[in-house]
């Protein structure tokens, strides 16, 4: 009887997902969430056909080299900055994430994040739990904050997540700006209502700027103290993208010296740690990465995971045939190869 394909699983996962790739495979699986170095990463991908990842795990060339093994990298996220594709590429691993599961949820919560920040619900919960209410004598224009609707909500990057946030503004009657690379087609402008302007324009008019694009070395610092200068002071800046495309610095003095109203934040630039001086800050709304964590989301996500992993080894309904695959040239040689 020949071996099982061995698959590592590098956090801790659904047990219901899990079973379905033991149904295949021989699976190691992780049941403490931490980081791997480097070396760790290396020495367990070097002893696995396919490996099932977590955003901070760092494939690049040097955690490949020299590994004869491994075939296939399923991200468990649509973000794929942790993985150097083109290393995969080059070492013949399939590489995979997990586009469209989770837009909705990441759009929603742009907006849990948009409100919290502009109605100052962080503060105020804070200041609840601290046990100030009973005894004080809370003024009625105390924790006043901004209103969303009928304001100008601008989104940088208007993919797919960024259009589930556009389509959400109509129930606050809120008129949409957008910058992107490329202008949507007619139809999906009508349908998200959204127009396309320049991002300077955009900067300057955005009351509310919620950042959807992807994390790649141009758009580091894309929203830098430059930028934060060309905004209202009374805006309200949202980060659901990636860690490294805002200065986390430069924003934090932007909103210490009221440049900047306020902001909501799932992302930061050295996650998991967070820029000390924003943690000094009440103007802004701090999340660990959780825009996608709601529970079908987060399921759904591990799903397509494992889907990839089944079909690209060659089992299952799909065999062959991942559905999300990032580089599936790959596939292809592996065809070729075995010919
Ligand atoms: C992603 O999928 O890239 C998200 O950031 C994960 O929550």
């Amino acid at each position: 009887m020949t071996a099982k394909p061995k698959v590592w699983v590098s956090r801790p996962l659904f047990p219901d997902v899990l079973a379905r790739l033991a149904q295949y495979f021989d699976v190691d699986a992780e049941a403490v969430e931490r980081r791997h170095s480097a070396e760790e990463l290396k020495r367990k991908l070097a002893g696995v056909d396919a490996a099932v990842l977590g955003l901070t795990d760092r494939v690049d060339a040097a955690v490949l080299e020299g590994n004869q093994r491994l075939r296939v990298v399923a991200n468990l996220g649509v973000g794929f900055n942790n993985l150097d594709i083109d290393a995969l590429t080059r070492a013949g691993v399939l590489a995979s994430n997990t586009p469209d599961v989770l837009n909705e949820s990441v759009a929603d919560f742009a907006w849990a994040l948009m409100l919290a920040a502009a109605r100052r619900v962080g503060a105020a919960e804070r200041w609840l739990r601290a046990g100030h209410w009973p005894g004080s004598h809370m003024r009625f224009d105390d924790w006043l904050g901004l209103d969303l609707h009928g304001r100008t909500l601008g989104i940088l990057g208007m993919g797919r997540i960024g259009r589930g946030v556009a389509r959400r503004a109509a129930g606050f009657d809120m008129r949409v700006l957008y910058h992107n690379r490329s202008r949507l087609p007619d139809e999906v402008e009508r349908e998200c209502g959204a127009a396309l302007v320049s991002k300077a324009e955009l900067l300057r008019q955005a009351d509310f700027l919620v950042l959807v694009l992807p994390f790649t070395r141009e758009n580091r610092h894309a929203i830098g103290a430059p930028e934060l200068a060309q905004m209202k002071p009374s805006a309200v800046l949202v980060n659901i993208a990636r860690g490294g495309i805002v200065d986390d610095a430069a924003l934090a003095a932007a909103l210490r010296e009221g440049r900047l109203a306020a902001a909501g934040l799932d992302v930061f630039e050295d996650e998991p740690n967070v820029h000390p001086d924003l943690l000094t800050l009440d103007n802004v709304v701090l999340c660990p990465h959780i825009a996608s964590a709601s529970e079908e989301t987060r399921r759904a996500m591990a799903s397509l995971a494992a889907d990839n992993v089944v079909a690209a080894l060659g089992y299952g309904e799909v065999a062959g045939k991942p559905p999300t695959p990032l580089n599936p040239a790959v596939m292809a040689r592996w065809t070729a190869s075995k010919a």
